[in-house]
């Protein structure tokens, strides 16, 4: 059984006749989690705070108290954290919290600062700006050390060559460093996904839309966004935002949310592939990577092993990561317009996502700093897969032969190797080329300069489309990421 607590009168107790229920209470907060909108809470007050003095709502005394304290109470969390005093489980939430403290604190200014805004418009603002927060910070912060780590991984083993895979299948060489800037190249794509709503996109600013109607006071939306843009530095940026158009549709709309998390999920499904390329890559059966031991665990029965752990974890991290994305999506779509208690969930959610990610992307930078392509497992393998037939066929088109034909005659040839149990285009001697080209009815004819263009080596250095896996377009890739990252 539940029973009442004795909880510090809530703003709406006149309303409510009894206080809430124990079980009710503990359910419906979000403080535990929502802390962490602190920051950005306080930033929204103050840019609230600053307009209603503009607009005359309050005097500029009370906005200076309203300031103050509210600074103060931003240190003590800086410095408490989740244990600040404040934060008092009854009154449910952040904006609870930190209104109720600065009221302790200031008095009567304090009960002016909610005027012409609601907890509905005043939480959306917040998520906003912690989503910009975050979304600017991992850019600074996981995505610049996870890039630079495989630009560095690609420096350090530019000159393997290893083959590379369609339907893990042996398909062409590569240079090793071309496969480690593919992984720069995708996480500096997924980070635009982060930028991309304040790039290219409207977001909206949602401060003064009140509860879902908006107000009859005076207020100036234009004049709380303007002082956020220009006076408190790294929050938000002047073409990134502007006021919302309704008042209705700021308050109900998660949009923004369901941006990051896609961003979010993009993220680690390029950290899953890659974790899983690499626990391939670690097998026996492979063995083309070497990450260090302090990245791997063993096992409890088996002494001989070694296992990528972290990766498989990254790997499977990912499913909780699609997963918010999910859970939010699911929770929108039967919202009614206007605020609904639900997108309170919004927060775990986008936390969730981002510490996931996050911590996913500090992780695999630290792996990858560990880790080296094997050159002594790798190269002895070369020779195998016929990974040099296109460069031969390329190599046919230059002497005149038609592609599709030029295709048939080296499929015809890596069939009689096989047949002849040779495992190598280049154990055909020239009189063999010639022999199945001329059976192709043209008079086209190779020397012994077509062996420049088999193994496995010769092939990488043959590359020249932009963007391609070796030679000087794989250069040209390396100079520009170094020139990119100033290394
Ligand atoms: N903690 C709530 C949330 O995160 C704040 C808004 C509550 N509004 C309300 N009218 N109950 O969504």
């Amino acid at each position: 059984m539940s029973d009442t607590l004795n909880t510090p009168a809530k703003s709406w107790q006149a309303r409510i006749g009894e206080a809430t229920d124990a079980i009710a209470q503990t359910f419906v907060e979000s403080m535990s989690y929502d802390w962490r909108l602190y920051k950005v809470d306080v930033a929204g007050s103050i840019a609230h705070a600053t307009m209603l003095e503009k607009v005359g709502l309050i005097t500029g005394a009370d906005r200076e108290a309203i300031f103050a304290g509210l600074k103060e109470i931003e240190a003590e969390i800086d410095r408490d954290g989740p244990k600040w005093a404040g934060f008092k489980p009854e009154l449910e939430d952040i904006h609870m919290c930190v209104e109720s403290a600065l009221t302790e604190r200031i008095g009567e200014p304090g009960r002016k600062l909610h005027t012409g805004r609601s907890r509905n418009d005043q939480v959306a603002t917040d998520l906003v700006l912690w989503i910009h927060n975050v979304s600017y910070a991992l850019g600074r912060e996981q995505f610049d050390v996870i890039i630079r780590a495989f630009v560095d991984l690609a420096e350090r083993n530019r000159d393997v060559v290893m083959p590379s895979f369609t339907h893990l299948q042996r398909a062409q060489p590569i240079s090793a460093g071309a496969e480690a800037l593919t992984w720069a190249s995708t996480f500096s794509n997924a980070l635009q996904r982060f930028y991309a709503p304040w790039m290219t996109q409207t977001v909206e600013w949602p401060l003064g839309s009140g509860a879902i109607a908006g107000t009859s006071l005076p207020i100036d939306r234009e004049l709380s966004l303007w002082w956020m843009n220009r006076e408190t530095p790294g929050m938000v940026g002047h073409d990134e935002i502007e006021v919302s158009r309704s008042s209705i549709e700021s308050t109900a709309s998660r949009d923004l949310a369901c941006d990051f998390l896609y961003a979010c999920a993009m993220t680690a499904q390029w950290l899953s592939r890659w974790a899983e390329q690499w626990i391939i890559y670690m097998t026996t059966e492979f063995g083309f990577i070497k990450i260090a031991d302090r990245y791997t665990t063993s096992s409890s029965m088996m002494p001989q092993k070694r296992n990528p752990d972290m990766l498989e974890l990254i790997r499977g991290r990912c499913g909780n990561v699609y997963g918010d994305l999910f859970a939010l999506m699911t929770i929108l779509k039967g919202l009614p317009i206007g605020y609904n208690r639900d997108l309170q969930e919004d927060k775990r959610i986008v936390f969730r996502a981002y510490d996931t990610v996050s911590q996913c992307l500090t992780m695999a930078a630290a792996i990858v700093n560990s880790a080296s392509y094997d050159k002594a497992r790798i190269e002895p393998t070369l020779d195998r897969g016929f990974l040099d037939a296109t460069s031969l066929a390329e190599y046919l088109v230059t002497a005149g032969i038609p592609f599709r034909t030029a295709h048939h005659i080296v499929g015809t040839l890596v069939a009689r190797c096989e047949k002849e149990g040779k495992h190598a285009l280049s154990q055909l001697s020239v009189e063999a080329f010639n022999e199945v080209i001329a059976a192709s009815k043209t008079d086209k004819r190779v020397t012994e300069d077509v062996f420049t263009c088999l193994g496995a080596a010769n092939v990488v250095k043959r590359y020249q489309s932009a963007g391609a896996a070796g030679g000087k377009p794989f250069e040209d890739q390396l100079a520009a990421w170094k020139e990119r990252l100033g290394v």
